[in-house]
């Protein structure tokens, strides 16, 4: 049997385990999936080793050393510089991300133009490099200044609350943690309801709540979605890569879809 897991601190509340057994098992597939609450920030790769696990999936906060630990760091990752997946492959540690192109396969059935980004952590990062990489020009917009430095660096424009300027974006994503256990918004709310003026969708990648983020939003007459396709499609990819590719990515999503409804009713 193949062993997998995910690292996280904390780790709890992770429904990855209920996506990927339920998976595995609809699929004949010889693998279990279980969870590590990882607390030390160093030796993820020494832990993963001594498991003797096939594959992982990194939360916060170890993605950046994840990515650091890694022996080879594949596609849009690189860029990133934060991975959630390793797999094991001829004793090498192969890291990838599948939060971007899990986030974007979950909104490209919007056909936006002009997306802006809430938020200068590691989920913006991922979500506006490989937006960047489509052709886009996502543009970002956070509370606070010193995360900044990293989009300015990629060549993407990056404000705070008070030297932005409101302008004309079809797509506001909200990738703050505002909303996940408070009641907060991820901006002051005049300034929100001013983008949410010339906005078509709102996007939270919190999932499985009504966030205020996406309440206003709905208010304001534009269509919303929350974080539960991107949390599906980030597992139906490190699905793909931990099982070296052996299922079709359509099986896959019908069956965690399935399993993602049970573990979310
Ligand atoms: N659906 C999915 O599959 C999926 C996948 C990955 C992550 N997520 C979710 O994405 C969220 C962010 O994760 P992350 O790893 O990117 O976090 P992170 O690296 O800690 O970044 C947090 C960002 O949120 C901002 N922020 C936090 N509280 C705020 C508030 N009250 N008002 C305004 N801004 C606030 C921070 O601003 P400052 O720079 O000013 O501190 C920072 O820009 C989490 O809720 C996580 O659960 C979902």
């Amino acid at each position: 049997m193949r062993l997998y897991a995910i690292f996280g601190d904390p780790v709890d509340h992770s429904i990855s385990p209920t996506l990927h057994n339920y998976t595995f098992g609809k699929l004949g597939f010889d693998g279990c999936y279980t969870k590590v609450h990882v607390r030390e920030e160093r030796g993820l790769r020494e832990r993963f080793l001594d498991l003797r696990l096939q594959g992982i999936n990194i939360t916060i906060p170890h993605k950046e050393q994840a990515f650091l630990e890694a022996d080879e760091v594949l596609g849009i990752a690189r860029q990133i510089e934060a991975v959630n997946t390793w797999y094991l492959k001829d004793g090498k540690i192969f890291a990838y991300n599948t939060d971007a192109p899990g986030f974007y396969e979950s909104v490209r059935h919007f056909l936006f133009k002009r997306p802006l980004i809430i938020g200068a952590g590691g989920t913006a990062r991922a979500i506006a490099l490989y937006l960047k990489e489509q052709g886009f020009n996502p543009v970002i917009l956070n509370r606070s200044g010193s995360r900044l430095e990293f989009f300015k660096k990629k060549g993407i424009e990056a404000y705070t609350w008070e030297d932005f300027v409101i302008n004309h974006y079809d797509l506001i994503i909200n990738t703050t943690s505002a909303g996940l256990v408070d009641e907060n918004l991820p901006a002051p709310k005049e300034l929100l309801e001013r983008l949410f003026e010339f906005a078509d969708y709102a996007v939270d990648v919190i999932y499985n709540r009504f966030t205020p983020f996406l309440a206003l939003a709905q208010k304001e007459g534009l269509q919303i979605k929350d974080g539960t396709d991107m949390l599906l499609y980030q597992g139906v990819l490190a699905f793909e890569i931990f099982t070296d590719f052996a299922y079709g990515r359509r099986e896959i999503e019908g069956i965690m879809r399935e399993s993602l409804k049970l573990a979310t009713a």
